[in-house]
């Protein structure tokens, strides 16, 4: 996938950089967007398996459970489902924003095996490479692109609800202080002047707050579910609490209470157009490797370009971990910092797709790092969750490891 060097969005605060795709990248593409249009079918029919659930059960059994009000809780859920689909078909309304035709058709996508979203998923959206036969009909969502949907909507609340914010303060704020710290002796009007990537930047989050904090910040991203939502929230919503949604209604597991699964979540918690006049904010549309690895556009190379890298729960989605950090290396500036927290849930480990994966320890990991020709400046860890229902009487705690590396000197 090549990053496109032309903008068609001037205007927009967050310029959605869009790549040129192949005809399987549209049609993934595409696929993509039946998924969020067919959200309401695909989860009403599945609460309503609960319904059909109850019929079978004893008339008594029945008549207790009325008493509880599970009907009620049903009629709920079903309800907070249109919502939650009325935002959906609001973000992909205008999906030719991307530039792509929309035809959608059969094409599976490629699963790796992990998401850091433990509550549901154990799968992870590959940004846009399909198989490639195709059957011509229409395209029917599969469970595991409608998990994709489902976490794209908890991934609203970690970072753009006031909900998320003990997750963004145990995840991005270390990070940007780091930052700040790292550059304490440039005055904030001169921040414009270095330039920050954040590659993985799910829905924009971390790299909007380093635009606001005055640097040239650009976000990369490969999977048309967090561009497709990120550029719905950054460019299309211009009010705080502009919209409703209600993430945690697919599961009733591990629940105490009606309001733990019902709940509403507003977003986002701030104006996205609150950026210093004149910011620098851009996401780039492709694969990290193909974009930072071997740059499309011969005018922009990226060799030594970035000031810092802002990698967060990132890493461990290399195949090849070894190429991951020759790319830091090699497009850090000299001078400049690398800043990662997360954990090492390598995601391609145990493929189905015979995809190749190395995965390393995180003693390992630094011991790699060293050898690539990093120097560990800084190192702790951080426990935090990931997309986590605060409510739910299950939660996954990781011990992210937290770290700031610069590029070794000459001799050193
Ligand atoms: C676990 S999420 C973390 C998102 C965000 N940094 C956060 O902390 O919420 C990892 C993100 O990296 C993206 N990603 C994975 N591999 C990528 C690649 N090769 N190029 C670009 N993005 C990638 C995924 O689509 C996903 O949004």
């Amino acid at each position: 996938m090549n990053c496109c060097p032309h903008d068609l969005h001037t205007l927009d605060r967050c310029r959605h950089l869009k790549p040129t795709l192949t005809k399987a990248q549209q049609l993934h593409f595409a696929n993509v967007v039946s998924t969020f249009q067919n959200y309401a079918q695909y989860s009403l029919s599945a609460n309503n398996r609960r319904r059909k659930d109850l019929y079978t059960l004893p008339k008594a059994d029945q008549e207790l459970l009325s008493r509880l009000g599970y009907r009620e809780k049903l009629d709920a859920v079903d309800e907070a489902i249109a919502k939650n689909a009325d935002f959906l078909n609001g973000v992909v309304a205008d999906p030719e924003i991307f530039g792509h035709a929309i035809d959608g058709e059969e094409e599976p996508a490629q699963r790796p095996r992990h998401s850091h979203d433990h509550a549901h998923s154990h799968s992870h959206d590959h940004g846009g490479h399909s198989h490639s036969h195709s059957h011509g009909k229409r395209y029917k969502p599969t469970d595991f692109d409608m998990d994709k949907l489902r976490s794209t909507l908890k991934q609203l609340v970690r970072d753009w609800s006031a909900e998320g914010k003990p997750e963004r303060d145990a995840c991005y704020f270390p990070m940007t202080q780091a930052l700040l710290a790292h550059y304490d002796n440039v005055p904030e009007a001169e921040r414009r002047n270095l330039r920050v990537l954040v590659p993985g930047a799910g829905l924009g989050r971390l790299a909007h707050d380093v635009a606001r904090l005055g640097f040239a910040s650009q976000g990369n991203e490969f999977s048309h579910y967090m561009l497709l939502t990120s550029h719905f929230i950054l460019n299309q919503t211009n009010e705080i609490n502009a919209h409703t949604i209600y993430p945690y209604v697919h599961s009733f597991s591990n629940l105490p209470t009606r309001d733990a699964l019902l709940r509403p979540v507003s977003l986002p918690d701030i104006l996205p157009s609150d950026l210093p006049s004149g910011a620098n904010f851009s996401l780039i549309a492709g694969d990290f490797e193909e974009i930072y690895g071997s740059p499309a556009d011969p005018s922009e190379p990226h060799a030594g370009l970035w000031d810092a890298i802002l990698t967060c729960f990132f890493i461990d989605t290399a195949k090849n971990i070894v190429n991951y950090l020759r790319i830091i290396h090699s497009i850090l500036a000299p001078g400049g910092i690398w800043i990662n927290l997360g954990p090492l849930l390598w995601h391609w480990e145990n493929n189905t797709t015979h995809d190749p994966s190395v995965e390393l320890s995180l003693d390992e990991v630094k011991t790699l790092m060293g050898e690539i020709g990093f120097v560990i400046e800084t190192e702790r860890s951080f426990d935090t969750t990931y997309t986590n229902n605060a409510q739910s009487m299950l939660g996954y705690v990781y011990k992210a490891a937290f770290w700031t590396a610069r590029k070794k000197r000459e001799g050193e």
